[in-house]
């Protein structure tokens, strides 16, 4: 088996943190030698418990927070924390936090969703063009002049979204999507982020659901206190001793695959399945198939 945190060398990072270090004013540092890659069209998953430092991660990702110590790249060159430097990294990686209140601001939806394009200085037509394209995305054109006040927690953080994918961005890093969302309103949005990811974006998820993780991530990053470990998702969400570190469960399908195998049974993929309908058909097939094991 691949050593799940060997370097992917045919990936091509967007961003980069290299030895990066951060501490918050009087607070301890949260993180500290860090590298970390967002590789170009991969999906990644970002699990760790509890202030262990998902969402600085993610602002230094962005630009929001600077690195203490070391550096963030994008496409190899480090970036200025100038206005010219911020502004591109801000058209190339998005962040979306995870209270949507922290974000909407606007009166309506639609003003909302457009600030960003206007505020890069483009023609009106293609603002009109982008918010709409974003509005459609997220499954909320028709409460395009919505006050956000008015929306509901999950139409809230559906606009949010949308005001992120219409800049456009290469990579979108998202905060905790989906806590907060009903079942239905959590299958939609990953329908959502497949449309994007299938369009090019890169997406970056942090999440406390490891099935989740499994199911929709490429790769998964773990924050331990002893650091980040980053590989493919179904590797990483396999070791029992960092999901221990992270405060994390095997997810469900591993460990239904794990007892499968125990008994002698089939399991499918190496991740065991992944819904009941996949374990119901694969307990009905004939033994035989424990020859798939
Ligand atoms: N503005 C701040 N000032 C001081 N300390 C902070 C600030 N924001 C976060 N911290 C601390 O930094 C650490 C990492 O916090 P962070 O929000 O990055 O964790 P997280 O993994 O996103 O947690 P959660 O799962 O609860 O969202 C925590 O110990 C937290 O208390
Ligand atoms: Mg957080």
């Amino acid at each position: 088996m691949r050593e799940p945190d060997a370097p992917a060398r045919p990936h091509v990072s967007v961003v980069a943190l290299r030895a990066a270090a951060y501490a918050y004013e009087d607070g301890p540092t949260v993180l500290s030698g860090l590298d970390f890659d967002v590789v170009d069209g991969r999906a990644l998953a970002l699990l760790g418990r509890n202030g262990s430092g998902k969402t600085t991660l993610m602002r230094l990702l962005s630009g929001g927070l600077r690195p203490a110590e070391g550096s963030l790249t994008l496409d190899g060159t480090p970036v200025t924390y100038d206005r010219k430097g911020l502004t591109r990294l801000r058209t190339t990686v998005q962040l979306v936090v995870q209270d949507p209140d922290d974000q909407l601001f606007a009166a309506s939806v639609e003003q909302d969703v457009s600030f960003g394009p206007l505020n890069l200085g483009l023609p009106d037509p293609e603002v009109r063009a982008r918010v709409a394209e974003a509005l459609a995305a997220l499954d909320i054109t028709p409460l395009a002049d919505r006050p956000t006040h008015l929306l509901s927690y999950g139409q809230r953080k559906r606009t949010a979204i949308a005001g992120a994918v219409a800049m456009r961005p290469r990579v979108l890093v998202l905060d905790e999507p989906t806590a907060g969302l009903d079942p239905d309103g959590q299958e939609r949005l990953l329908d959502t982020l497949q449309g994007l990811r299938d369009a090019g974006t890169t997406v970056v998820m942090a999440t406390h659901d490891v099935d989740l993780a499994l199911r929709w991530a490429d790769d998964a990053a773990l924050l331990t206190p002893s650091g980040v470990r980053t590989g493919p998702a179904a590797e990483i969400l396999a070791r029992r001793d960092l999901l221990d570190q992270a405060g994390l469960h095997l997810p469900w399908g591993i460990a239904v695959g794990e007892l499968l195998r125990a008994h002698g049974l089939p399991t499918g993929t190496t991740e065991g399945p992944r819904t009941a309908e996949e374990l119901a058909a694969l307990v009905a097939r004939p033994a035989s198939g424990a020859d798939d094991v």
